[in-house]
């Protein structure tokens, strides 16, 4: 009996350990070697650290693959049902990050037909030789920063996997020349390498060639923003008639796109979008008939018009022209494509008013004619047949208005959601469109005047978005909207105490409102401490508007959320609230108004803090040495105030402070400068514009109307930074009582643009560490008390357009070179001392300023041949960037020239930064 068990227990076992083995049989194992070579890939390359493992589109496919399961049901792999080969591969957005080198184990899965690692981090061999870069002798900034220096794909890839008929490797790191193996794939279907555009892949003309005679099968060709600037256009009519889809957007192509790849037979889908030296002509007859979807915005120039056979391809479902110049009223000619849901002609030169055809296609679900000439009033009952609407954009079309009329409330828009109309002349507030599922409507920078009524602000159900900035409106008797999550309504001419109406009259008012803006408005009164019941706001600006009395005790720590809180330039007074708890705080701006007593401790609290500005105000004490224990701050000013004492030894708790602009002036700060303070700097001691965060304030909210800005003083000049704030570096400890020697230690603070250390009582010599400043385009030491000779070591001060020595005891020789021949007469006034150029007093054998006896000659015209020199050294050296030199020939003989052109330089530069891309909403 005991024996019986034993071997049915032994006989169980072994059919159980059988049967976890041996597949069913309709099932064939995965082979081994395809096995291991799959393991050994899935070794090769690792799993980015952050890899969400719950969504379905991003998840870490190769985690669970393991050898105790077949292969065959591992996730992302499809084996062949008959001999068990790996025949197809998925691992798309699956976190991988590494490289794939030439002897990766997957290209020994010969079998291989579909082959999908797209949306991952994956790259090539390291380029071999990245000197090569440093061959540029002419190469003044380089910047590698988001770089991996990805490799090329591994030709292998090519060589060894030549069964492969669907292969995409889109959106990954590869960069480089495309191995021209890629033309061995001739069983080729589906071939997609588009990518980001911060690499660099490359199609050489050869290689492209070989691929389009040798891949017979093609059907979808996907290569946007890949290089094909050497590709020859006629190698495109090499292209498989079998082509269903190309896709070519931001290819670098230039020249003349052959027309008749709009007339494969088979083809459905093209779109050479965004190659600006491609020119495209459209072909007039044989279209391809099952065209669905065309792009061609943003080419060189379409030329000539929109042919009417057009009007035949009724498959059309989606049509992008912008950026093409047409003759003609060419609208007209979709007037018969009813299946058409997307018309995009931004910036098309369209002009006059819409044709009323467009309003016949009963499919259209997007149409986007921003950006042209349009004209005329569109009236509710001409959108009445797009009642498949969702997206309505017809900005930036400054002669196109929108007129309500009685029988408005017979149309509805079913699933209207957003309307663009900004930048248009619009005089009246667009009700019909509130019956709608609206929720985003933008009507800025319109010619709405006076007030919104009660009645036209009802309804509006499911607006979260209003932009009404930039307008004249006057008042409001209710806010539409009762969702709204952002309201815009800066610069307009709301006056009053508008404020307290909003909050204490009007029921019910948005209370998840995240984003508010109402500054340069003409608000006063009081704000209301029921402001505080928004506890859902991100952004508070109030800035620009008169209001005063004191800013509400809850105000620091009403929500959780709130990451800008702008309320400068009103009449505020009474202190600043001591209430400072929210954590995510990232600009405060409390400056030009009235504000009394102390800085509140409870800032402290404000760990997220980056830009702090107090300026203008009336607030004494010493510095608040407290802020020194904010992490993140990188802009502080507290010019103008009434701040006294000696600054602590150092300004930041540890060296590494993330400061960049600091604003001390017009105080009555004293004392010595401790050394420490520059040493513990850190983000004004890097690399210049290198490594240094950015405020969040302006990018990580997706606002198109709120932006930073700072401003700073350099000679004569007060410039408003606003996206060019996260790049600028400055120290102003100008007008206050310091005194004592400048510490050497200034000349760590190599990436510092801007120092002003004047009107103060500086003494000692200006130290010859100020040399290393190279970042510095603006030096200010006048109205102390220096003395000693200028460091000719300033004369490497390449970027240096405004120097101010004037007013102080220096001696002996004007450094010259580079831009030390750019500086006058005003640069060093009042410094008796000082000899040589540009000063007529001439410096004697022992570099001593001679005896004041020429000083009459200041203003004589010998001054010109030395001007000349100077334009010319200044052009020599390639630092006078921006100034023609046509300009310079028709203003000679004025001495005052100089200081002009500089500053004129300066504020170029300035106004350039300033003009950086603002972030896009979407
Ligand atoms: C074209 O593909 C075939 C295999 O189908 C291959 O033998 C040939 O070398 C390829 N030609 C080129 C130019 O790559
Ligand atoms: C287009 O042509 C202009 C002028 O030749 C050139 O400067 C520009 O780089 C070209 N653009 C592209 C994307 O090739
Ligand atoms: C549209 O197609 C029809 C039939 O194929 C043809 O007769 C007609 O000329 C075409 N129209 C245009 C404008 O090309
Ligand atoms: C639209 O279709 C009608 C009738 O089928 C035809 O007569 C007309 O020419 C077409 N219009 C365009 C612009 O193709
Ligand atoms: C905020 O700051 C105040 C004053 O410094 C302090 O008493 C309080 O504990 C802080 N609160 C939090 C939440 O950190
Ligand atoms: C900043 O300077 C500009 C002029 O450049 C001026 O219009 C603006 O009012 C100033 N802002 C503040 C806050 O002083
Ligand atoms: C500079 O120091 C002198 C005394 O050394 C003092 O009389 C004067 O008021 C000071 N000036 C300033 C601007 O602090």
């Amino acid at each position: 009996m005991g024996r019986l068990c034993l071997v049915l227990v032994l006989m169980l076992h072994l059919s159980w350990g059988f049967s976890s083995t041996v597949p069913p049989p309709f099932s064939p194992l995965c082979l081994p070697h395809q096995r291991a070579a799959l393991l050994q890939f899935k070794n090769s390359i690792s799993i980015t650290e952050f890899c969400p493992d719950d969504s379905y589109a991003e998840h870490p496919k190769t985690e669970a693959w393991n050898k105790s399961i077949d292969c065959c049901s591992w996730d992302g792999v499809t084996c062949d049902e008959l001999t068990g080969h790996v025949i197809g591969i998925d691992l798309s957005s699956s976190c991988l990050t590494g490289s794939l080198l030439a002897n990766n184990s997957l290209f020994r899965l010969h079998t291989l037909q579909w082959l999908d690692l797209s949306s991952n981090n994956l790259n090539g061999s390291p380029l071999e030789n990245t000197s090569s870069l440093f061959h540029f002798h002419g190469l003044r900034r380089l910047n590698l920063a988001y770089n991996n220096f990805d490799g090329t794909i591994p030709s292998e890839l090519f060589s060894q996997l030549v069964s492969l008929t669907h292969l995409n490797l889109s959106f990954n790191g590869f960069s480089g020349l495309i191995p021209h193996q890629i033309s061995l794939l001739s069983s080729l279907v589906s071939l997609d390498l588009s990518h980001y555009s911060d690499t660099t892949l490359t199609f050489d003309g050869r290689g492209f060639d070989m691929l389009a005679r040798n891949l017979t099968k093609l059907r979808y060709l996907v290569l946007d923003t890949t290089v094909m600037s050497d590709v020859p256009l006629t190698s495109f009519l090499n292209l498989s008639s079998s082509l269903q889809h190309l896709s070519l957007y931001f290819c670098q192509l230039h020249g003349e796109f052959p027309s008749q790849l709009f007339q494969l037979p088979n083809l459905k889908h093209i779109n050479v979008g965004w190659n600006e030296n491609l020119t495209v002509y459209l072909p007039k007859t044989n279209w391809s008939r099952g065209l669905e979807s065309m792009d061609i915005s943003y080419c060189g120039g379409l030329r000539g018009s929109i042919p009417p056979s057009f009007g035949n391809l009724t498959l059309l479902v989606s049509i992008h022209l912008s950026g093409n110049f047409f003759e003609g009223q060419i609208l007209d000619v979709f007037r018969n494509l009813t299946k058409l849901t997307s018309l995009t002609c931004s910036s098309c030169n369209l002009s006059g008013p819409i044709p009323g055809s467009i309003f016949d296609l009963v499919s259209l679900t997007s149409l986007y004619l921003s950006s042209n000439n349009l004209s005329g009033v569109i009236k509710s009952d001409m959108l009445s047949k797009l009642t498949s609407l969702e997206f309505l954009d017809l900005s930036d079309n400054s002669l196109l208005s929108l007129s309500t009329s009685s029988n408005d409330a017979n149309y509805s828009f079913p699933r209207l959601a957003t309307v663009l109309f900004s930048s248009c002349s619009v005089t009246q507030f667009p009700s019909f469109f509130r019956t709608s599922k609206l929720e985003h409507l933008d009507l800025s920078n319109n010619m709405i005047s006076g007030g919104i009524s009660k009645w036209e602000a009802e309804g509006w159900e499911a607006l979260q978005q209003l932009y009404l900035s930039n307008n004249s409106l006057t008042s409001f008797e209710q806010i539409p909207g009762q969702s709204l999550l952002i309201l815009d309504l800066h610069s307009n001419l709301l006056e009053g105490p508008i404020l307290s109406t909003f909050l204490n009259l009007q029921a019910p008012f948005p209370m998840l409102l995240q984003e508010f803006l109402i500054s340069d408005n003409k608000l006063t009164g009081n704000v209301p401490s029921s402001i505080c019941n928004w506890s859902s706001l991100q952004i508070l600006d109030l800035s620009k508007n008169s209001l005063s009395g004191t800013i509400p005790e809850c105000l620091g720590n009403f929500s959780k959320n709130l990451a800008v809180m702008d309320l400068q330039m009103n009449n505020f007074s009474g202190k600043i609230p001591d209430s400072f708890m929210n954590s995510v705080l990232t600009n405060l701006f409390l400056n030009d108004n009235l504000l009394e007593g102390l800085v509140p401790q409870s800032l402290a609290n404000s760990t997220s803090l980056e830009i702090l500005n107090l300026g203008n105000n009336m607030l004494t004490g010493r510095f608040p040495h407290w802020l020194a224990s904010l992490p993140s701050l990188q802009v502080l000013v507290l010019r103008s105030n009434r701040f006294h004492g000696s600054l602590p030894r150092s300004v930041t708790s540890s060296n590494v402070s993330t400061l960049r602009m600091i604003d001390l002036s017009g105080n009555a700060f004293s004392g010595p400068l401790h050394t420490k303070l520059f040493q513990d700097l850190r983000a004004m001691r890097e690399n210049p514009r290198q490594g240094l965060p950015s405020p969040s304030g302006g990018t990580s909210y997706n606002i198109k109307d709120y932006h930073i800005s700072v401003n700073v003083t350099t000679k004569r000049l007060e410039l408003e930074l606003t996206e060019t704030i996260d790049i600028f570096v400055s120290m102003d400890l100008s007008n206050n009582k310091f005194f004592g020697q400048i510490p050497e230690e200034v000349g760590q603070l190599i990436s510092v643009q801007m120092l002003n250390f004047s009107h103060n009582n500086f003494t000692g010599p200006i130290p010859a560490s100020f040399g290393n400043l190279t970042a510095l385009e603006s030096l200010d030491l006048s109205s102390n008390k220096l003395n000693g000779r200028i460091p000719s070591q300033m004369s490497k001060l390449t970027f240096l357009a405004v120097l101010n020595l004037s007013e102080n005891d220096l001696v002996g020789p004007i450094p010259h070179g580079n831009q030390f021949n750019t500086f006058d007469n005003d640069s060093y006034s009042g410094n008796l001392g000082l000899c040589g150029l540009p000063l007529s007093k001439q410096c004697n054998n022992h570099g001593e300023a001679e005896p004041p006896a020429s000083s009459v000659a200041e203003h004589e015209d010998s001054q010109v041949p030395v001007f000349w020199q100077v334009v010319m050294m200044g052009y020599a050296s390639g630092v006078v960037l921006g100034l023609s030199l046509g300009y310079i020939v028709f203003t000679t003989g004025k001495p005052w020239w100089f200081v002009q052109m500089v500053e004129r330089h300066l504020q170029y530069r300035f106004t350039n930064w300033i003009r950086r891309k603002r972030p896009k909403r979407n």
